[in-house]
């Protein structure tokens, strides 16, 4: 069995750029992505599929529309993915630069995401419904080494935090990699679940938590506290949320406006 789980930092408030600053640009594009690091984000979050030819990519949702009709990701190629249209209405305020050769918009895979920012920034990875692509945990923890992002010592927050809401993935990871802060995520629905008996048992893997923000009361983060779990809600992008999230004691946020949260952070 693998060692306890990895520490998070304490007393620092995560500002967790939610698929990028994705208010402002096409969620998990190469732009949103880059407008997080220039507002000083502490970490991009990839949310992370795998597609027919063995490609890891960025994206939401597990399926595609594509002129051929809705399909899964994990029944296209990767070159299918890249043909996916997406525009940008954004002003173009801040200044971010891109790499040369690829559509700042468009869909990209991990290894076009690590070998742009390189370890400039901080990854806040979700495997999602890793279930349905099996191996994806080896091949991300295979890329992250090729990558020189693992291991994460010396660093002043984790280079990577991998998150999910499948327990059972999180732990294949915990058991080859113990150094990588881990997120158990809920849905409101689940809620119920969070005895503290159960919190111990994640505990045991994890070292924190993400959920709702609905759900997320002092209570429950003192709760949370208690087993030395951390907690980050999602999605934070009010002014007046983010400022209760960080007086009940949440550790930090996921938001589509990294540059809200900055400025609240600034004032408090
Ligand atoms: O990963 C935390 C949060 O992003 C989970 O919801 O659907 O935005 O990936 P979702
Ligand atoms: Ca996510």
């Amino acid at each position: 069995t693998a060692s306890v789980a990895a520490s998070l930092p304490a007393d620092k408030f995560l500002i967790i750029a939610h698929r990028g600053a994705s208010a402002y640009a096409p969620e998990h594009s190469l732009l949103s992505y880059g407008l997080a690091v220039q507002m000083k984000a502490d970490y991009i979050e990839l949310d992370v599929h795998m597609t027919k030819d063995g490609e890891l990519v960025s994206m939401h949702d597990p399926f595609v529309h594509l002129p051929d009709g809705r399909k899964w990701i994990a029944e296209v190629d990767f070159q299918e993915l890249k043909k996916v249209h997406r525009e940008s209405d954004y002003d173009g305020k801040l200044t971010v630069s891109l790499p040369e050769g690829i559509d700042p918009l468009r869909i990209v895979s991990t290894e076009e995401i690590f070998s742009y920012f390189q370890d400039d920034v901080n990854y806040y990875i979700e495997l999602k419904s890793p279930a349905s692509y099996p191996g994806i945990e080896e091949a991300l923890l295979g890329q992250l080494r090729e990558f020189g992002l693992l291991p994460l010592e010396d660093a002043e927050l984790p280079k990577i935090i991998l998150q999910s809401f499948d327990a059972a993935s999180l732990k294949k990871v915990h058991e080859q990699e113990p150094a990588i802060p881990l997120i158990q995520l809920y849905s409101a629905k689940n809620e119920t679940m969070l005895t503290k008996k159960q919190l111990e048992k994640v505990a045991e893997y994890a070292s924190g938590i993400g959920m709702d923000k609905s759900i997320v009361t002092k209570e429950l983060v003192e709760l949370v506290h208690g087993v030395d779990l951390h907690v980050h809600p999602f999605t934070v992008n009010e002014e007046q949320e983010i400022r209760r999230m960080i007086e009940i004691g949440a550790d930090g946020i996921f938001t589509d406006m990294p540059d809200v949260a900055v400025e609240v952070l600034e004032e408090e």
